[in-house]
């Protein structure tokens, strides 16, 4: 949902696009002023031969040095994950599987996907019977591989409601100016397919329980009796709660469906036993591996044994050319890390710290957290008793070195590009070893923001004067300075 919100603003804000020559010039002009001097001998090899590129990413560094990332979907890689993907393996065609490639010269690529495989399987306690495939390139290409595998073009299928967290390859599309009814409870989709899931198949959407805004399993176990879908599919973006795998597959077998589990959020607190696991309970379960699991950027399928032949097939030929094999290696050096006690102590402390941001925001300072609460790694704030929308909320946030995002929450009558809701999550600030006395600080300062946000001055402002004017605003100025202490404290190792 974040990136189809994200894909859009800058069009609509009419801001420049980043590309643009101007914007790296001017780029260039402030890291030069900020970075160290370096003689040409001591340069980078990127720093000496492209300039540009390299003080961007240098700035971007600072960013990610300086500011409190808390978008639930990102995280923070170790140097050993960086190092494996930024490596020669990038340079190398490996089209087909493990021993059985179209090209010469594979010994080596071969040997680090079987190990990412069986790493895997140790990562998520993997049925003799289940295997993995780890060629597809992030969570959309996974879940698309999987409707290629298991269905025909024009099947039905049946995932969450997008705007109540649920993910635009589960199926999305929309008319435009006319949101769905909100007494309804499942939603057929409108004109614009922008989704190639919605382009290819039929798709049906749950929606959460109006009151308490989690699953409304019965009310599931009707809307697919009636529809017949081919696929169920449960996970999404910002569900803060856990998913009855079991009784979510008892209503895929009663319909005659599959039952895709996509755990790409929370697929690191699945494999450190945080939450609950849908393997050898759903028929696939696919994932991420960039997020809680923390293992680079890529994504990985796991299914039986017999799927997992049929999901091979689909990636390549059906998808894919030769599979990023630098990724692979980031994912294999990533799981050797999720199969440590630390990664487990990790992954239960991204949920211990949720949740006190849940409870801090709830009992301090009276905001909505949808749910009451959560039991992984985001919190979901409904701002509509704040009276300041989503999307100011997070504009001033990043201002103060608080990175969020704007969300629509369930039952949101506003469009996502302005919608009511902010999600927040604690996989990367963790990572930098930050615990509930930081959270605590971090609720405050929301607070502060949040207050600032709410002054007479930045009422019925428009949003393209707000961000000019909160980013003046000497309040949070002072509330990034003292973000960047903190986060000082916590060094991330560049
Ligand atoms: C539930 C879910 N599925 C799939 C995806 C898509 O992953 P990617 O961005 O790697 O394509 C996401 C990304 O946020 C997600 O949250």
């Amino acid at each position: 949902m974040e990136e189809y919100i994200t894909a859009n603003q800058d069009n609509n804000n009419n801001t420049p696009n980043t590309t643009s020559y101007q914007t790296i010039q001017s780029a260039n002009n402030l890291a030069a002023s900020t970075l160290p001097t370096q003689n040409s001998t001591n340069q980078s090899p990127l720093q000496a031969q492209d300039p540009e590129v390299y003080n961007l990413i240098k700035q971007e560094e600072q960013r990610q040095q300086h500011k409190l990332s808390m978008i639930a979907s990102e995280n923070f890689f170790s140097k050993a994950v960086r190092e494996a993907t930024g490596s020669v393996l990038s340079n190398k065609y490996s089209e087909g599987n493990t021993g059985k490639r179209y090209y010469e010269g594979n010994e080596f690529i071969d040997q680090i996907e079987l190990l990412t495989i069986a790493r895997a399987k140790e990562a998520f306690n993997l049925p003799d019977d289940w295997s993995a495939n780890v060629q597809t390139l992030s969570g959309s290409t996974a879940n698309l591989s999987v409707y290629l595998a298991l269905l025909n073009i024009g099947d039905f299928i049946m995932g969450m409601y997008l705007p109540d967290g649920g993910h635009l390859s589960h199926g999305w599309s929309y008319t435009p100016k006319q949101p769905a009814d909100p007494k309804k409870t499942v939603y057929y989709g409108g004109k614009n397919k922008v989704n190639i899931s919605s382009k290819i198949f039929n798709t049906i959407s749950y929606k959460v329980d109006p009151v308490t805004k989690q699953f409304d399993y019965d009310e599931v176990e009707r809307i697919a009796t009636l529809q017949k879908p081919k696929l169920l599919i449960t996970g999404g973006t910002a569900y803060p709660r856990n998913i009855d795998y079991k009784r979510m597959k008892q209503i895929a077998t009663k319909v005659g469906a599959y039952y895709l589990a996509d755990v790409a959020h929370e697929a690191g607190l699945v494999a450190a036993g945080a939450v609950p696991s849908p393997v050898g309970i759903a028929d696939v379960v696919t994932m991420t591996t960039h997020k809680t699991l923390r293992s680079g950027r890529s994504a990985i399928i796991l299914a039986h044994k017999d799927i997992i032949k049929k999901i091979n097939k689909a990636v390549l030929p059906g998808l894919l050319g030769g599979p990023f094999n630098h990724a692979i290696a980031g994912v294999a050096v990533g799981l050797k890390e999720v199969n440590t006690p630390q990664f487990k102590e990790y992954a239960q402390q991204v949920v211990k710290n949720a949740q006190h941001l849940a409870n801090e925001l709830i009992t301090k300072y009276q905001f909505n957290v949808v749910s009451g609460g959560t039991d992984k790694h985001l919190v979901l704030i409904d701002l509509t008793n704040k009276n300041v929308p989503g999307r100011f909320f997070s504009k001033a946030l990043d201002h103060a070195g608080i990175v969020s995002n704007y969300n629509t929450i369930p039952g949101d009558l506003k469009p996502p590009l302005n919608p009511s809701g902010l999600r927040i999550g604690t996989p990367w600030i963790t990572t930098r070893g930050m615990k509930e006395e930081q959270i605590t600080q971090i609720a405050s300062w929301m607070d502060q923001v949040l207050k600032i946000c709410q002054e007479d001055r930045y009422q019925g402002i428009k949003f393209k004067d707000f961000k000019i004017e909160i980013k003046q605003n000497i309040e949070i100025q002072r509330i990034a300075k003292e973000v960047k202490q903190l986060c000082l404290q916590f060094p991330l190792d560049i």
